[in-house]
């Protein structure tokens, strides 16, 4: 291949020009030769150990999946460890403890106050809610506190009412915050 060569350097420029574009035919610089060759043998010996090594030591996926198993086992083996111990003592007591009624006044805030009120009553200013007042002695589903996370788990029997089944969107913890918040309004 002949190649002209250009005024100013003595640097080879390619044959071909391409919308009067013209292309020095230079040699790379080694330190940039040397990052592309260590490139490609970190290559090699990283898919060696990664993808061929018969010990599988490092695998992606694999340590991303148990992970997320153990992760998974952990919050099941937890719910477990507070259902397992809860009765309507427990609520009673959980209905003492501010860091968790607060967060069921938060989930109630948010979830529950458009059809029984903020204030529970299921009223707001004076024109009633859909919901059934949650502050007064009356239960139509029992008041005993796993009567009442009954209730909120599983919906009202009757679905037309609008009281859907809370465990399709809520934690079986934050049902027992919530419950707890309710209990605020019947001390023992
Ligand atoms: C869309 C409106 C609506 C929302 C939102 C709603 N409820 Fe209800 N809730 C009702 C209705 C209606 C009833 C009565 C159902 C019936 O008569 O069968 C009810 C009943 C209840 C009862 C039983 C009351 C009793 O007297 O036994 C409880 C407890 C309750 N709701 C708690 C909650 C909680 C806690 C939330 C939020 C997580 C919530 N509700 C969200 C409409 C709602």
């Amino acid at each position: 291949m002949s190649q002209k060569q250009s005024k100013e350097e003595s640097v080879p420029i390619r044959e071909h020009v391409f919308d009067g574009i013209e292309e020095y035919d230079q040699r790379l610089p080694n330190w940039w030769l040397f990052t592309f060759y260590i490139a490609i043998v970190f290559f090699v010996i990283g898919w060696a150990l990664y993808y061929q090594s018969p010990l599988r030591l490092v695998d992606d996926f694999q340590s991303i999946d148990s992970e997320m198993a153990e992760i998974h086992a952990k919050k099941e083996a937890e719910t477990e460890k507070v259902l397992a111990t809860l009765d309507n003592d427990a609520l009673y007591e959980m209905s003492k403890k501010p860091e968790q009624t607060e967060a069921g006044k938060a989930i109630f805030e948010a979830k529950c106050a458009a059809c029984h009120g903020m204030d529970l009553s299921a009223k707001l200013g004076g024109v009633a809610l859909p919901g059934l007042p949650l502050n007064d002695a009356e239960w139509k589903y029992g008041g005993a506190p796993l009567e009442i996370m009954n209730t909120i788990t599983n919906g009202s029997p009757d679905v037309t009412k609008g009281m859907i089944a809370w465990s399709s969107q809520l934690s079986p913890v934050e049902i027992a915050q919530v419950v707890s918040y309710i209990l605020t309004y019947h001390p023992r």
